[in-house]
């Protein structure tokens, strides 16, 4: 009697342990899912995160860029299949369907799309280039803008409408849009794009945007599109930039230059070099050829410690700042997935072993990622 008494008691217990161990399991894995997971989780409530893809990548050749795009990214940009000499190749002939299968990869994973970009004189298509006469430029350049355009009307959200007009020295640059139209191409070209889809955001893009003679040119160049009566919504900064340059104060000034004239600002191919350029050597001709020199190319194999860090710091320092004025910033799109990816292996010398994103050549996140991601830990 004793004993079957002695062995309710044991039963009951058993139960209420297993209860119990239960319940603690499932408040573990709750507390698991509420902190940040991902980039775009961490920053849901400040900026989109994005990032460029490549051909492959929308071909969804390789199952981890998918994984960590999919997982980290909510906003995409073309990196090069939008742009002239690839989506429209010959006067009468638009490739349209690596461009299709990038819309559908954005909208596969709800994300904000972007496109990138309507009028730039680099990668431009050859039979474009070559036009001299003025009212034929104008209505190829009208046709190329609003069939594009319009084919993604209502699906991409945001186009760099025009790409680079600027110099260095805050001039326009002397395209082949300037030299044939005269500077009125601006502001016409923005308006051939809102009349195509009126509800698009509009932008215009560039890289050294924090320089102060080229941000002068950037303010002179919004205004004089906004005085025509075009619309235009955004500044995008393109921030490839460099461990030291430009400084935060820089990067700070020209936000708020950019949105005091009422545009979205937005950094839009952000990458970190931590090569040297040729342009950083005192006395170097640009036009030196630095290729298979190994000075230029310090790290093949492994990016040392010390660099990594100062990359994380580097990272942390400019998400702070974007923290600051997460009321003026849209979007922080970077050049890639990861580095192995990233065009500054290639440019501006080529063969180079460069680590400018924040997944590793395995896409392993590095700890640029972890400093920026720590920046949102609630716990802290
Ligand atoms: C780059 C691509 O990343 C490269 O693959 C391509 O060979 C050249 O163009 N500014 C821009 C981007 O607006 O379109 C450029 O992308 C990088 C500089």
């Amino acid at each position: 009697m004793k004993s079957t008494k002695l062995f309710y008691l044991l039963f009951a217990f058993l139960i209420f342990f297993t209860a119990c161990k239960e319940n603690i399991q499932k408040e573990e894995a709750e507390t698991v899912v509420t902190t940040p997971l991902s980039l775009k989780s961490a920053y849901k409530d400040n900026f989109y995160i994005g990032a460029a893809v490549n051909a492959g990548q929308i071909n969804g050749e390789n199952t981890s860029a998918s994984a960590v795009l999919e997982r980290e990214f909510n906003s995409i940009t073309p990196e090069n299949v939008m742009k002239s000499m690839n989506i429209h190749p010959k006067v009468d002939t638009f490739n349209f369907e690596l461009p299709d299968k990038y819309v559908a990869l954005g909208e596969k994973n709800n994300m904000f799309i972007v496109g990138h970009t309507l009028v730039w004189h680099s990668q431009l298509s050859p039979w474009l280039e070559q036009i001299k006469d003025s009212t034929e430029m104008a209505n190829q350049l009208k046709n190329h803008i609003q069939t594009i355009v319009g084919r993604y009307k209502g699906k991409i959200k945001g186009w760099d409408v025009v790409n680079e007009a600027l110099n260095e020295d805050g001039t326009l640059r002397e395209s082949v849009f300037l030299k044939v139209l005269g500077e009125g191409y601006l502001a016409q070209v923005f308006e051939w794009a809102a009349e195509a889809d009126p509800n698009l955001e509009l932008y215009y893009n560039d890289y050294n945007l924090c320089q102060s003679a080229k941000k002068d040119g950037a303010v002179a160049l919004v205004k004089k599109i906004q005085d025509s009566g075009a619309k235009i919504d955004g500044v995008g900064i393109q921030a490839h930039w460099s461990l030291k340059e430009p400084s935060i104060e820089e990067i700070e000034n020209s936000i708020l230059a950019y949105s005091t004239l009422g545009m979205k600002v937005m950094f839009t191919e952000l990458d970190v070099t931590v090569l040297k350029n040729p342009w950083d050597l005192q006395g170097a001709d640009v036009n030196q050829n630095f290729e298979g020199d190994p000075t230029m190319n310090p790290y093949p194999e492994v990016l040392p410690d010390s660099i990594q860090m100062q990359l994380a710091k580097r990272y942390e320092d400019i998400f702070k700042l974007f923290l600051k004025h997460q009321d003026k910033i849209t979007r922080v799109t970077f050049w890639g997935i990861n580095d192995g990816q990233s065009w500054l292996n290639g440019w501006p010398i080529k063969g180079r072993t460069n680590y400018p994103l924040l997944f590793d050549r395995d896409f392993q996140p590095k700890k640029a990622y972890h400093s920026i991601m720590a920046l949102k830990d609630s716990r802290k």
